[in-house]
């Protein structure tokens, strides 16, 4: 069962990436009077809440699973970048980007015009997209997580 949320977990990445590029290019437009807001937002939304509750599956059998090699808090777990890096870097940052698109998404909501709407959406989402890409264990930054 891990394996299957670890590779089900990977692969939504890419979602994330897609609906959360597609809201932001949304949002812009809104901004700057291209029309109304699109769907857009609440997809990302929706797909990186998904994308933290498999996250958590994964996080909290990994910790219940002492030969687990990524997430522990045995001695020395802050000195091995591999565990430092999934039990805290990736958690902490990712929940700092979901909180932002949670909240960059309602407070939009409550604004009167799509200009501002579009405005709150595009400075949310695009923070949390940069914390994004920095908190994906890409391949070539050696801490052993694939493509997909
Ligand atoms: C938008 C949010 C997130 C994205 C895009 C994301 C993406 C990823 C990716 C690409 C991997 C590597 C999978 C692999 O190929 O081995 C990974 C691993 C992992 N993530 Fe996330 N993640 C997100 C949020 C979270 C959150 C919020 C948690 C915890 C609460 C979490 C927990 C984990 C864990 C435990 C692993 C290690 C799985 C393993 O044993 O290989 N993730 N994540």
């Amino acid at each position: 069962m891990y394996t299957g949320l670890t590779h089900a977990h990977s692969g939504l990445r890419w979602l994330v990436l897609l609906f959360l590029l597609l809201a932001i290019i949304s949002a812009y437009r809104a901004w700057k009077g291209g029309g109304s807001l699109s769907k857009m937002p609440l997809f990302a939304l929706i797909v990186t809440h998904i994308q933290m509750l498999i996250g958590f599956v994964l996080y909290f059998i990994g910790i219940s699973n002492e030969s687990n090699l990524k997430i522990s808090f045995m001695d020395g777990f802050m000195k091995n970048a591999i565990t430092r890096f999934y039990t805290i870097e990736h958690l902490i940052l990712m929940l700092i980007a979901i909180v932002l698109i949670t909240v960059g998404y309602s407070k939009a909501k409550r604004k009167a015009t799509e200009e501002a709407k579009g405005k709150t959406t595009f400075t949310f989402y695009l923070i949390a997209l940069i914390l994004i890409l920095l908190a994906i264990p890409w391949p070539f930054r050696g801490l052993g997580a694939g493509w997909f």
